[in-house]
């Protein structure tokens, strides 16, 4: 495997072996301290994000490696015109690895193509967000103890959170699975992911737009953003954005060992008055991603 462009590319087992070296890698930073001394990580975003580019960056430099790129479209010559495979070829010559995000969904899958290092997608438009992904599953393994026969709800924006197609798809090979999708109805989720996941026999998927009624039901409660900037026009925005808000008044019919995720930023959807409850996951899901980002970059590299 050169690069990861949609968590599809793993299988169990290679998402096993990940969470393992993550949680070693907590426990034993020291030695893999020195792991990819001398390798450079590429980040090339091309669309805004604070943990999923500084995650990469902290678990490159923990690794023992250095960091180099751009946080935005319009301070690289993307501006001036270039396409991505260009860049890619470019920055292939400067760096071992890539990590890039980018508005347009499968840009990564075409850098893959050009580029001669391996190239991690860090999320492409509404598509896939694979990275997020594996600390989603991190977090689910810690909290919940496994990652089959559990009630997963994920609520928001199902149509363009990429976190959530590429959890779903990740969360359905495993055994017993129920997805209770909570959404208005504008933004349910796509066909595509239904149809990539249909293979997988041992799921169910049923939708709803009441939270509080399913709450009850859940083993883990995914909340999500509106994603206003795949909008096409503000009015649905402002409309949509407030549709679901987490409040602890709300949570008082939840089970007591229901795990809250969100692959943050928040805007509105939970409020700050949740996070003292033991339940909120969501800072443990930034702080499990940067282990296993450093997981999957020695993975590309081929780091032992
Ligand atoms: C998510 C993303 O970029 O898709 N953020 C992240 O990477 N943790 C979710 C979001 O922006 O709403």
């Amino acid at each position: 495997m050169k690069d990861l462009i949609d968590i599809s590319e793993l299988t169990t087992s290679e998402i096993d072996q990940l969470i393992e070296t993550s949680c070693d890698i907590m426990q034993n930073p020291a030695k893999y301290s020195e792991k990819c001394r001398g390798k450079k990580l590429a980040t090339l975003f091309f669309e805004p994000s604070t943990r999923t580019r500084l995650s990469f960056e902290a678990a490159m430099y923990e690794l023992g490696g250095a960091v180099l790129g751009f946080s935005a479209a319009d301070s690289s010559s993307a501006a001036k015109g270039e396409s991505v495979s260009d860049t890619v070829k470019t920055v292939s010559c400067y760096a071992d690895i890539i990590a890039m995000r980018h508005p347009k969904e499968g840009a990564p899958r075409a850098a893959a193509m050009a580029a001669s290092v391996p190239i991690i997608n860090a999320g492409d438009g509404g598509h896939n967000h694979p990275t997020q992904t594996l600390a989603d599953l991190c977090t689910i393994k810690k909290e919940k103890g496994r990652l089959d026969a559990l009630t997963i709800g994920c609520c928001g924006d199902l149509k363009f959170g990429r976190t959530v197609h590429s959890l779903v798809e990740a969360m359905s090979r495993y055994e017993n699975i129920r997805f209770i999708m909570i959404s208005p109805e504008e933004l349910r989720l796509p066909e595509f992911v239904k149809s990539n996941i249909a293979h997988h026999a041992s799921h169910e998927i049923e939708e709803t737009e009441d939270l509080q009624q399913v709450l009850p039901e859940l083993d883990v409660l995914y909340m999500t953003r509106v994603q206003k900037e795949r909008f096409f026009n503000e009015a649905d925005y402002i409309r949509l954005k407030d549709s679901y808000i987490l409040t602890p008044a709300k949570l008082t019919n939840a089970k007591a060992d229901l795990a809250i995720m969100h692959p943050l930023p928040r805007v509105n959807e939970i409020s700050v008055a949740v996070d003292n409850d033991p339940r909120a996951c969501y800072f443990k899901q930034v702080l499990n991603g940067k282990f296993m980002r450093m997981a999957l970059i020695m993975k590309l590299l081929e780091v032992e």
